[in-house]
């Protein structure tokens, strides 16, 4: 079994793209300037957004947090969404999900401008994306992409079980692996809520990318001998044993999937850390203007 390791594989891509930041700069070309927008204190969201500015930082990245209560309204929220747009120096921005209940996660993302959605999330880039056409593909599909490609998984031909059917990472990721593409070109199967046997459809797997967001869901009789496993998942369990009070569990049962995987992604470490790289990846793209002319 061999770990794919997130943490490496995400430390070689900051290393690649600091070295593109710097070419860009010795040809006085424009500094990749993210901003993030995070509503309201949730807890993972501040976590993620803190990895995500520290990421620009550490690549030469220029980065702007835009921090609001969880009272702003949808009308203000969107104010700010329409400035980023017009903001000349800002290359891609996020807002961070999930959003207030209040507001309309759908009017927002709407109101991005689609060259600047490095989430990928607007349906121009996710129309794009399913039609094969150049798009800013959503961050941790992209993520889980480059781990097959940089741990040279072959694909093609394969079955592929994706559990979950998020608009952000189940869908994308189902469409994106029955693409003839490299690192496509497998026979999927999307397992959600309704699926009828669902188990004996996730033990067909060659390729098993588990996100349905709950702890420890996949365990070891559901999944084939020789697999690769991609948990997506980061959900935190009590566990008062730590300083912190919980700990970061995947939706895989690591230890004892691990021995059954041929390849499996731990939590932390893994899939997490890819996301992070690939909104990096996709803010270089927006700041080469290499998507959209
Ligand atoms: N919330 C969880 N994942 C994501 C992501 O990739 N982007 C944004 N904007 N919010 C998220």
């Amino acid at each position: 079994m061999e770990v794919i390791d997130g943490k490496f594989l995400s430390a070689q891509l900051k290393k690649e793209i600091e070295k593109e930041v710097d070419d860009l700069k010795e040809k006085g070309g424009k500094v990749p300037h993210l901003a993030a927008v995070l509503v309201g204190d949730n807890p993972a969201s501040q976590s993620y957004v803190r990895s995500k500015v520290k990421f620009c930082d550490e690549v030469g990245f220029e980065s702007t947090l835009i921090k609001k209560d969880e009272s702003i309204s949808q009308e203000e929220l969107l104010d700010i969404v329409r400035d980023l747009n017009e903001d000349p120096y800002i290359d891609g921005y996020i807002v961070q999900l999930p959003l207030p209940r209040h507001i309309d996660p759908e009017v927002v993302n709407l109101t991005i401008d689609p060259k600047k959605d490095v989430d990928g999330f607007h349906p121009m880039n996710f129309g794009r994306m399913a039609l094969g056409l150049p798009a800013y593909l959503p961050a941790t599909p992209q993520g889980i992409l480059m781990m097959l490609e940089r741990y040279d998984i072959e694909t093609s031909g394969k079955k592929c079980v994706v559990v979950g059917r998020s608009n952000i990472v189940g869908m994308p990721m189902a469409i994106l692996m029955s693409q003839k593409r490299a690192f496509g070109n497998t026979t999927v199967t999307v397992v959600h809520s309704r699926t009828k046997n669902a188990e004996e459809e996730i033990r067909q797997a060659d390729i098993l990318i588990a996100a349905i967001g709950r702890a420890n869901y996949i365990t070891a009789d559901m999944v084939k001998e020789g697999a690769v496993v991609i948990d997506v998942g980061i959900n935190r369990v009590e566990d008062p044993t730590r300083k912190r009070g919980y700990r970061l569990v995947g939706d895989v049962d690591y230890a004892n999937v691990s021995q059954k995987a041929s390849h499996i992604t731990p939590v932390p470490g893994g899939v997490g850390l890819m996301t992070v790289a690939a909104l990096m990846m996709n803010t270089l793209k927006a700041a080469k203007k290499e998507i959209y002319n």
